[in-house]
């Protein structure tokens, strides 16, 4: 058994930012932005209806919905989030009341930063591999508005914020879940945002902006135009498939244009086979790949029996890259 995407689903905030807005009270403007990440615009969260935990329950209900099924079919929800409002209870406890599933659906979210929802994949891909789930929840919902440095120009316009979710159910006749997952704690440093709530650490100097994203964009876009290439490489002659061939689209974390382009120069592949949306969206993190699933199967671009390679990169650092079978 395999798990197969039967439903997908997004919440996207109402309120947009555009360049322009940014450039009204920072030193940057429209065309610095678009030239060196491709974004024009961003969503942002009103903080109040919408909240990392909000807008995973309404892109789990449309995702649910997308699928067909009832809710009390889901026995796993796993929500990928590094920029929650709550602490406890998780977010996946959330959903699951919210869109009333029943007490034996497990529940638990994890956190590894913009590539959280490919880890939570393969997290839900590994229940329903071993039998314990058929129809599971796999989402991906963020604020980074919360962790954002309003001051800093280098790192508060690339981020968004929003919620994507799939719905995978168990099919005995799918390929099996191909991923590699790779990490470096050791190269942590150039992204970092610590927890606000130590008391103890309020006196020292730096410690308030050190609760704000921290990036070295140069190192951060360093790692990722050589370590997102490799790894899909590594996939390729892992699973044994042919990246020209064997791949209809490449779904890339959204985390800039250059760092997309880039990565389809370095393989040779096409750029017309990276669909993207960050110029409508920035930066949303670990909901990034679900959004564009899911605005990809709204705009009809994938279909059943598509061959995609995923790929993300993030904090940690992490990265990682799945081939699935739509
Ligand atoms: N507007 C105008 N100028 C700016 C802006 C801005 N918004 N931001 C930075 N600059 C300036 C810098 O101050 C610097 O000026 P200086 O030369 O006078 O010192 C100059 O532009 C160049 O700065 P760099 O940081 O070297 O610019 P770069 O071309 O690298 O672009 C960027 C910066 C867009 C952040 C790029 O490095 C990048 O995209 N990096 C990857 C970021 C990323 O993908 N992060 C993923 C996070 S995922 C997660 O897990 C949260």
């Amino acid at each position: 058994m395999t798990g197969r995407i039967i439903g997908l689903g997004s919440y996207i905030p109402k309120k947009v930012v555009t360049n322009d807005d940014f450039a009204k009270f920072l030193d940057t403007s429209d065309e610095w932005i678009t030239e060196r990440t491709g974004i024009k615009e961003r969503h942002i969260a009103d903080h109040i209806t919408e909240k990392p935990s909000t807008m995973a329950v309404e892109a789990a209900k449309k995702a649910i919905e997308d699928a067909g099924i009832d809710p009390s079919q889901i026995d796993l929800i796993v929500t990928a989030c590094t920029t929650p409002d709550l602490v406890i209870p998780s977010m996946s406890c959330v959903v699951q009341e919210a869109i009333g599933a029943t007490e034996n659906c497990g529940c638990f979210d994890v956190n590894s930063a913009c590539p959280g929802f490919v880890a939570a994949w393969n997290t839900v891909q590994s229940f329903i591999e071993t039998g314990n789930s058929k129809y599971a929840l796999c989402i991906g919902s963020e604020c980074n508005s919360n962790f954002a440095n309003f001051q800093d120009r280098g790192t508060c316009i690339l981020f968004g914020d929003g919620a994507g979710a799939a719905v995978l159910k168990a099919d005995g006749t799918a390929k099996p879940n191909q991923f590699i997952m790779r990490s470096s704690g050791a190269r942590g440093g150039c992204l970092r945002c610590e927890a606000a709530r130590q008391p103890d650490r309020w006196e020292e100097e730096g410690f308030k902006t050190a609760t704000s994203f921290y990036m070295q964009g140069r190192e951060v876009f360093k790692f990722a135009v050589t370590e997102v290439p490799q790894i899909i490489k590594d996939l390729s002659e892992k699973f044994s498939f042919d990246l020209e061939n064997d791949v209809d689209l490449f779904i890339l974390h959204q985390a800039n244009a250059r760092i997309i382009e880039a990565t389809a120069k370095k393989l040779g592949i096409p750029r017309d086979r990276f669909p993207m949306n960050i110029m409508n969206y920035g930066n949303a993190s670990s909901a990034s790949i679900p959004m564009l699933l899911t605005q990809l199967k709204q705009e009809g671009k994938i279909k059943p029996g598509m061959k995609l390679v995923m790929a993300s990169f993030g904090a940690g650092l992490t990265w990682d890259a799945n081939y699935i079978v739509y």
